[in-house]
């Protein structure tokens, strides 16, 4: 009896303690994963505030970061909303980095194109909406029939601009001028190449200091072009700018219409560019082809910044200019900058305006891959900060930086040159005598210091409210 007991025992034990082990581990899954899913939710509700007056909801991290409310680009209310926000809604509902935190810019890499064709073909099926298209205007509509495209060849490009490093360099690239111009502006390109524009070694502007060897960079160039329509004057343009493309091998030229509303491609096809190119430059800086750049200043002022303790991870996110908060868009119509509230309806983003801008190369590559859920928009600086939202990301203000010129008559004081970093709207013919007036000041100028050069995140409610 005894021993049938043990047998029985011993057939109890090995039967059930895998059993047993098996179900207390079921239950600690089944746990963990309602654990898991309970703090997700928690997670992502403790971090979004709706405000209910103005339907957005608030990014409460940014809020208590940075000392002030910022606004979302995702709206609640979508009555009566336009064309660009209804066909950005359901990306932005998937990728709302507020919404869904766990959501990278990353992971977006595989779906090239996908998000943006699938929300256009579902607005554009939407009962009024080709109603709405129908009466935008002409340009507009332009816009809107070309937005899902944006894979144009390139037609020219530089050889090796971006390589790593040049034969007889140290180290790699600071920053690469990245121009906007147009084939007719030859005046504009040659000014640029003879004064602030020089390729190769630039030195900083404390060519004094103890650490010399580190106060300056090598600069690389690359003007940016779509095709102008060249009309009557026929087929030698492009031949021209082959040409050019030889001698000075800084050009990239895309197969699209140069238009105004176009320009946005410019971004975005630059950022790819950059991505393949450029892995080791350090700065980007986009601008227009009528701006003044005080490079060695600019120089210092970058190199300062990567010295900063925390440029590892400031650099990820790092855009500085001159940035505009809340501005609202166009609705007069005779303006080129105009957008039908049927278009775009609230507010742009903070955005630095277009002129010119700096920003990181790692900036460059999170930009590259945040625009691949973001739709195209017809307005370039509007559209960099819509991109820049969507990474969390503010631009830095830094009032050296004039998109709007200088006011009244401070340029004509002595030094003014000095104390900015870039101003914008020169002619070729100012650029030259600019540049040979900075040389010729820079003994009894060297050291004046940039115009409040603190570089500061402003708060959206103190900017000015601008239509442009
Ligand atoms: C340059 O540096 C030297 C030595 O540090 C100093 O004596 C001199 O005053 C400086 N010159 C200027 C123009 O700052
Ligand atoms: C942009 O370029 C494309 C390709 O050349 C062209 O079809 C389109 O009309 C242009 N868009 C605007 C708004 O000019």
């Amino acid at each position: 009896m005894a021993r049938c007991w043990c047998r029985l025992r011993s057939v109890l034990i090995c039967v059930c303690t895998p059993c047993l082990c098996l179900a207390l581990l079921f239950v600690y899954i089944s746990v963990m994963i309602c654990l898991n899913l309970n703090s997700y939710a928690m997670r992502s509700t403790a971090r979004v505030n709706y405000d209910v007056e103005n339907n957005h909801f608030i990014a409460q991290e940014t809020s208590s970061r940075d000392g002030f409310d910022l606004k979302t680009f995702w709206e609640k209310n979508m009555e009566g909303i336009g064309f660009w926000n209804e066909l950005q809604r359901t990306i932005d509902h998937n990728f709302n980095p507020i919404l869904h935190p766990k959501t990278k810019a990353g992971s977006t890499r595989d779906f090239d194109g996908f998000f943006l064709k699938q929300s256009f073909s579902e607005v554009t099926f939407m009962d009024n909406m080709k109603n709405i298209f129908d009466n935008f205007p002409q340009q507009i509509q332009q816009f809107a029939s070309h937005m899902l495209i944006r894979d144009y060849p390139i037609l020219i490009q530089p050889d090796g601009v971006c390589r790593a490093k040049g034969r007889h360099e140290k180290e790699q690239p600071l920053i690469l001028f990245a121009i906007k111009t147009t084939e007719f502006n030859f005046k504009n390109r040659q000014a640029i190449r003879q004064t602030w524009g020089q390729v190769g070694w630039v030195a900083g502007a404390k060519r004094n200091s103890s650490d010399k060897t580190e106060l300056g960079g090598y600069v690389r160039r690359v003007f940016l072009l779509g095709k102008e329509d060249t009309g009557a004057l026929g087929t030698h343009v492009s031949d021209l700018l082959m040409m050019e493309s030889k001698t000075y091998g800084d050009i990239l030229q895309w197969d699209f219409r140069d238009t105004f509303f176009n320009l946005t491609l410019k971004d975005v096809l630059l950022w790819s560019w950059f991505s393949q190119n450029c892995n080791q430059v350090k700065f980007v800086l986009k601008g227009d082809d009528d701006v003044f750049v005080n490079t060695p200043k600019l120089i210092t002022y970058l190199r300062e910044q990567l010295r900063k303790p925390q440029a590892k991870t400031t650099m990820e996110e790092f855009l500085v200019g001159d940035v505009i908060g809340s501005a609202i868009p166009n609705r007069v119509r005779k303006s080129k900058y105009f957008i039908p509230d049927t278009f775009y309806k609230g507010h742009y983003p903070m955005y630095a305006g277009g002129g010119g801008v700096v920003y990181s190369g790692l900036l460059a590559k999170r930009l590259h891959e945040i625009s691949k859920t973001v739709h195209l928009f017809p307005i370039d600086d509007v559209y960099v900060g819509m991109c820049m939202i969507r990474l969390n990301a503010l631009p830095i203000h830094n009032p050296a930086f004039l998109t709007f010129d200088f006011s009244g008559k401070e340029d004509e004081e002595p030094c003014s040159y000095h104390t900015i970093l870039l101003v914008h709207r020169r002619t070729p013919e100012q650029l030259v005598s600019l540049w040979a007036d900075l040389k010729k000041t820079w003994k009894r100028c060297q050291d004046v210091p940039l115009r409040n050069s603190d570089d500061k995140k402003i708060p959206q409610k103190n900017l000015p409210k601008l239509s442009l």
